[in-house]
């Protein structure tokens, strides 16, 4: 654990921790604290706190201190609320953060010491020099003014440096410094905290996308130049209208891989109000896979979530229309978000025994002779591990085969036989892993083939989306004739005002809103009925929710 270790343990004693560990996982009860089960897998669970509540209300200090066992300032230790005017530090709202932690035997995660926002004016109006001088000044008094606190053992030391298309942020920062102001920025509070974790942290960097591999990329240059960057923090702002980022796993692995400690730092799951039964399960399933694929990557230090009532949220009021995104209400009442991170957390002592309702019979549209685009009437799950997603299946006697899995009630089959019928089913999954009834059969036959002249065709699947932007992920492109082909290229028509911010795996051409995908150098070969993907990154006007569909192949 190396330099950070010192403080660590200091935090795990003050927790109890030791005693935890000595239980086998899940032998807590089902009605123990979310801390308590996150502790016995080796994780942190927690929560940002906002002071008001902190210092005016019981049930907020109770909840707050009872089930988490890490904490983030929402807002106090933001360069507005620690240095409004030049050298003059205050450091109440922070103090108080910092002594609750104390008293509750948690962690405190520093946030933020570089950002663009909630930066007073007068730091944002200075010259190279000055700006320069006035970020370490701030970084060394914040960070040195806690250095030696044990409970205090890490920073977000950048904060949202990155454009969605991965290029920097033109911030004030970046436009007056250039991007050397991050590593001088890590720089500076590794000299003021030698043993804090020191972390660079963003939003829309859950899936593997632009954005992310940009931080990827920034991370792993940084590191080889030695500049002290400890941790990556993925913000995990979700919304339920957008899907969840299945590659998130993938994705924290990755960065794992670098060296690095990870962690979700500021989930929520926003829904479109008003509330329902519905909104809430599907809300559930996405905190639960949040925090299982934090358990699944060693490297993943623990999930913080962004506050815990739906009283003191900062998404109503950024995103109109939206709320509900925390995982009690503003009554203080548990949601069914609750108890997903609760039974996650908890892991493999999950009593659900019941499976989720049988789907709807798949329907086939856009048949091709490769691939079948299907649809089917969702299933719901009662047992309380949630809804999971769906295998589909080929119905062929004794021996099924499974087709593929997905998430949603639609799932692309690819990789299919020219000329051939199909009876294909669906079970629907949950979260503890039973499978319901499979569903009524669905039928269709593919086409034949082009034949020997290199056909190929191209399926196009939205991995997540937001406001202004998307990324389709995979496309994926399969040679449906009966020789190799050395080459594609695929063609697809963007909706008004959408413009491409970035590609992977191809490289694109534009030409008005008719956009051209060409093979990379080491993807262009491909087999009689072998297959390859890209991806790309879109932009569109703020509020559209359009995305591109039908992709030729050539
Ligand atoms: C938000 C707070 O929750 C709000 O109270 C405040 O008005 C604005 O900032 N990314 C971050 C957090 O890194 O600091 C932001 O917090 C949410 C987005």
């Amino acid at each position: 654990m190396s330099v950070h270790s010192s403080k660590v343990l200091r935090v795990l004693a003050l927790a109890g921790m030791v005693a935890a560990f000595l239980l086998p996982a899940g032998s807590a009860q089902a009605s123990a604290s979310l801390r308590t089960h996150a502790e016995a897998r080796g994780k942190f669970i927690g929560t940002a706190l906002a002071t008001g509540p902190l210092s005016n209300e019981t049930s907020y200090r109770t909840i707050a201190g009872r089930e988490f066992d890490q904490v983030t300032a929402e807002n106090a230790m933001k360069w507005d609320a620690t240095e409004p005017s030049q050298n003059q530090f205050t450091f109440s709202g922070a103090d108080a953060v910092v002594n609750f932690a104390t008293q509750n035997d948690q962690q405190v995660h520093g946030h933020t010491l570089v950002w663009h926002n909630q930066t007073p004016g007068w730091v944002q109006n200075l010259g190279a020099t000055a700006m320069r001088d006035a970020m370490r000044n701030h970084i060394s008094r914040v960070v040195g003014r806690y250095a030696d606190n044990p409970a205090v053992v890490s920073w977000d030391v950048v904060n949202e440096v990155f454009e969605e298309n991965g290029d920097f942020r033109r911030s004030f920062w970046y436009n007056t410094l250039g991007e050397s102001f991050i590593a001088d920025a890590f720089r500076a509070a590794r000299a003021a905290d030698p043993d804090a974790r020191l972390c660079i942290n963003d939003y829309n960097v859950e899936g593997i996308n632009a954005k992310s591999t940009a931080m990827y990329d920034l991370v792993s240059e940084l590191r080889g130049q030695g500049v002290p960057v400890d941790c990556v923090g993925f913000q995990g702002h979700l919304a339920t209208q957008y899907g969840f980022p299945n590659d998130l796993q993938q994705n924290l692995q990755r960065f794992a891989a670098l060296g690095v400690q990870v962690r979700i730092t500021e989930l929520d799951v926003r829904i479109q109000m008003p509330r329902s039964a519905a909104k809430d399960a599907t809300q559930a399933t996405y905190y639960r896979n949040v925090v299982n694929a934090c358990l699944a990557v060693t490297a993943c230090a623990g999930v913080t979530i962004w506050g815990f009532t739906d009283r003191y949220s900062w998404v109503p009021d950024t995103f109109p229309g939206e709320g509900a995104a925390l995982i009690y209400d503003e009554n203080y009442q548990a949601k069914p978000s609750y108890t997903a991170v609760h039974d996650a957390l908890a892991g493999g002592t999950s009593t659900d025994t019941t499976p989720p309702t049988t789907p709807g019979a798949p329907s086939a549209g856009n048949v091709t002779s490769n691939t079948a685009a299907l649809t089917w009437t969702a299933s719901t799950d009662s047992g309380g591990s949630g809804l999971a997603g769906y295998n589909v299946y080929r119905e062929q006697g004794a021996n099924d085969t499974l087709l593929g899995q997905s998430t949603t009630n639609s799932l692309t089959l690819t990789g299919l036989t020219p000329n051939t019928a199909y009876q294909v089913y669906v079970r629907a999954r949950d979260g503890a892993g039973n499978l319901s009834a499979g569903s009524p059969l669905g039928t269709f036959t593919t086409p034949s083939g082009p034949g020997g002249n290199g056909g190929c065709t191209a399926v196009g699947t939205v991995q997540n989306q937001w406001n202004n932007g998307y990324v389709v992920q995979p496309v994926t492109v399969t040679n449906t004739g009966t020789s190799a082909i050395s080459g594609w290229t695929v063609t697809f028509t963007l909706p008004p005002g959408h413009t491409p911010a970035g590609s992977w795996n191809a490289t694109l051409t534009v030409s008005g809103q008719t956009v051209t995908a060409r093979n990379a150098g080491y993807n262009g070969n491909l087999a009689p009925n072998g297959s390859t993907t890209f991806g790309f990154q879109v932009s569109r006007p703020n509020g559209d929710t359009q995305t591109p569909s039908g992709y030729t192949c050539a």
